[in-house]
């Protein structure tokens, strides 16, 4: 029996307007924009306001997603929401979203496959289409990290900002669309990359709020050295599911994290740096919205056009990696 072919069929994305230069820190941290710059390539990320939430730059996302796939919130059947940054601890943000958005017909979820969410959330539509369950899935990744990473941290305050892609995932004609994914998982025993409190390990407390354990916790290195052999290792396997090579590919979405991270893949991967798309210089790490900020804006400037082959490659938090292969449908 032959499969459906599963692919985007529109794709939308959405930033907060207030902007963060890296030497708006120097007034707050110890820290400078030189430092930023040369260590990670990032210069400015998008920080949400006061009173916007992940699901309101989620449903707006959304909301141009359907737009570019030219369909109503109603023919929504499903939407999944990958996050580390939800709205509350209990009710889901894809459940805010779908009020937001209006999709009356659609159940949700909510995933936490951290900064490689985007794809574990895309392979998920993927088999629920396939299996004939969903028929018009609205994956979103979306962020809002100011409020979960420590401001006095300078270890993470500098790396992280706020943002949301969304893509329509349906059908599409055969030869285009999913053709390969990857998901992978290593447990992050030692907490390299951990929020350690504020959940049932170690609720919400006075110590807590004294020790600030509430806000995320990275030793860098430790996530530097998994994030430079994951980025390789995830592309590759889905390169080999697809039965492709590097070479084959059109251009790659990788998790914008560090630009040295990138480069390193590059060249363990025998990829030259101009295919990689970046745009973390201005949006920092976005974690699970990373991905489908950068394919947006790629998409925007008539970089990816139908039949091009790209790779989408996330790894971040759990410790998790993933990769997905596709042939742009439209
Ligand atoms: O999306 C989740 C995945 N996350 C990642 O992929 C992050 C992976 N890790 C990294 O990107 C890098 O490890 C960092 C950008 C976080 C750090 O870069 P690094 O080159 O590994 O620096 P380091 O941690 O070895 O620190 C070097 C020095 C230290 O000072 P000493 O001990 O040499 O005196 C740090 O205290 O830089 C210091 N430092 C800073 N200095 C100025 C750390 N953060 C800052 C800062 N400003 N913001």
């Amino acid at each position: 029996m032959k499969l459906k072919n599963v692919g985007i069929i529109g794709l939308g994305t959405y930033v907060p307007e207030n902007i963060m230069k890296n030497s708006d820190f120097e007034k707050i941290i110890d820290t400078t924009d030189e430092w930023i710059r040369t260590r990670t390539g990032i210069e400015e990320r998008r920080f949400a306001s006061e009173t916007e939430a992940t699901s309101d730059l989620g449903a707006e996302a959304a909301k141009a997603a359907l737009k570019s796939a030219n369909i109503s919130a109603e023919d929504i059947d499903m939407i999944i929401l990958a996050t580390t940054t939800p709205d509350y601890p209990i009710q889901s943000t894809a459940c805010v979203v779908q009020e937001l958005i209006g999709a009356v017909n659609a159940a949700a979820v909510d995933i936490n496959a951290a900064c490689s969410g985007f794809v574990y959330a895309l392979t998920m539509a993927k088999a629920l289409i396939v299996s004939g369950m969903n028929k018009n899935i609205l994956v979103i990744g979306a962020e809002v990290l100011s409020k979960c990473v420590d401001m006095l941290d300078r270890n993470t305050s500098v790396l992280f900002g706020d943002g949301a892609a969304a893509a329509v995932v349906s059908e599409v004609e055969d030869g285009y669309g999913i053709i390969s994914q990857f998901l992978g998982s290593e447990a992050d025993v030692k907490g390299v990359l951990r929020t350690p409190a504020g959940g049932t390990r170690k609720p919400l407390s006075q110590e807590v709020l004294d020790e600030r354990s509430n806000f995320l916790q990275m030793k860098g290195q430790d996530v530097f050295k998994f994030a430079v052999k994951a980025l390789p290792k995830a592309t590759l396997e889905a390169l080999n599911a697809a039965g492709m090579k590097p070479e084959d590919l059109d251009m790659v979405f990788p998790h914008q994290a560090n630009v040295r991270i990138i480069e390193a893949a590059s060249k363990r991967l025998e990829i030259p740096m101009e295919k990689f798309y970046l745009n973390l210089n201005k949006y920092g790490n976005t974690s699970s919205a990373s991905i489908g900020l950068a394919l947006g804006e790629a998409l925007e400037k008539g970089l990816v056009k139908k039949g091009d082959t790209i790779a989408l490659t996330g790894f971040g938090a759990g410790l998790t990696y993933a990769s997905m292969i596709l042939k742009w449908s439209y």
